[in-house]
């Protein structure tokens, strides 16, 4: 093992991020992206696997991009030393768009209010800042809409004459890309590619235009554009299982979550277990403590649901998920303290995967591997020694 060493810490809870099936995944998802650069979404601590470790390996492997949601995360990545397209878009007034400009970021900007932050910005630092125009196609969410698009795109080309602004890119995201055949697939399409064509008539030339996800990089090549965002799949999770599982897609998962069994009983038939006593005993058996909670991301929602391969054999909550741990009903097996229990991994040695726990908890498997806790250490497998961000590959 490569990264960081085992503690104590990590002995009782870890999550495991293979970095050489991030490199795979990255390279995977090139190859689909076809002509199309590739840019690895790191917010949110790289979907909670670690955002300078995996920043670095999805270099390696050739994400010429990276994608972060807020300004801080990729100024935190400059700060690290990490070189390159680091693009970033969820902006609010008062951000710090000078730094932004000045640490070379590409910013995205869906409003008049944005463009004049960061326009000033730029005439403080006195370089032109990096801007995406974000269009909202259809999401709803950020960006512009279609009838404010063309007075957003004449105060763009005025910032580009006066030198405060190079606009290097055109941008949209999807609503529904996860859900193949979706009639709003098309329509965004339609309206990103009249957005963009007015925005080139008037004189844009953007580096790249994007609107695809992992979902649309995966199953919408007319999306690809020059550019391609990828997050999840990255992380080799499927976006949604009506596009296939990891493995149809040629993705492989970075995390396992693993805890080291903290406590094994014998206790009787008709025992209450956990508060709430949501469970009770069948009849004696042997019950198993794994130290690991809804604090650490373990949903509580998943009580009495969410699998776990406990010492080579599969298992599942007993009773509610509490704050710092939750049973197991081992029927009468009586593993070592000690021993490996895997809530998640890529699922080749019987333990679930992320997905099933999303299933579970009546969620997606996005929120299972970002919502895992900072109490809980990540340990970085395979690790490359060189850190000079470059793609090598
Ligand atoms: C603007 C934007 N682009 C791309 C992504 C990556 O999406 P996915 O993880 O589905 O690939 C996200 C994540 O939600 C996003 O907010």
């Amino acid at each position: 093992m490569t990264g960081r060493n085992e503690t104590s810490a990590t002995l009782r809870a870890r999550a495991e991020v293979d970095l050489d099936a991030l490199r795979g995944n990255v390279r995977t998802l090139r190859a689909r992206a076809g002509g199309a650069a590739l840019m690895a979404v790191v917010k949110s601590d790289a979907y909670g696997h670690g955002m300078l470790p995996v920043a670095r390996a999805a270099r390696e492997a050739g994400a010429t991009w990276l994608g972060t949601a807020t300004p801080h995360e990729a100024l935190a990545l400059r700060a690290a030393g990490v070189p390159g397209r680091i693009m970033c878009w969820l902006w609010t007034p008062g951000d710090p768009w000078r730094e932004g400009v000045e640490a070379d970021l590409d910013m995205s900007v869906s409003a008049l209010w944005a463009l004049r932050e960061v326009t000033a910005a730029a005439r403080a630092a006195g370089r032109p800042a990096r801007i995406h125009l974000k269009a909202d196609t259809g999401l709803g969410r950020n960006g512009c809409q279609p009838a404010d698009w063309p007075e957003l795109v004449a105060a763009a080309l005025a910032a580009e004459a006066a030198g405060e602004a190079t606009v290097t890119g055109l941008w949209s995201h999807f609503a529904c890309a996860d859900e193949p055949g979706h009639p709003s697939i098309a329509a965004q399409l339609d309206l990103f590619h009249e957005m963009v064509t007015h925005a080139e008539k008037e004189g844009v030339r953007p580096e790249v235009r994007h609107i695809a996800n992992s979902a649309a990089a995966l199953t919408v090549p007319a999306s690809h554009f020059d550019l391609v965002r990828a997050g999840i799949a990255t992380y080799g999770i499927s976006p949604s299982p009506e596009i296939g599982t990891s493995r149809d897609l040629g993705l492989r998962p970075v995390m396992t979550l693993a805890a080291s069994v903290a406590l094994v009983k014998r206790v009787p038939g008709g025992h209450g277990v956990g508060y709430g006593h949501q469970y009770r005993t069948p009849h004696a058996t042997t019950l198993g403590l794994i130290p690991l909670g809804y604090a650490d991301g373990v949903p509580r929602h998943a009580s009495g649901r969410g699998p776990v391969l406990v010492d080579g054999v599969r298992r599942r909550v007993a009773g509610r998920v509490a704050m710092d741990q939750f049973v197991v009903d081992l029927a009468g097996d009586t593993p070592e303290e000690g021993a490996r229990a895997v809530l998640f991994g890529p699922g080749d040695h019987g333990e679930p995967t992320a997905q099933d726990w999303a299933e579970a908890a009546d969620t997606i498997a996005y929120e299972i591997v970002t919502r895992i806790g900072s109490r809980v250490p990540r340990v970085h497998l395979n690790e490359r020694e060189a850190r000079d961000g470059q793609a090598s590959e």
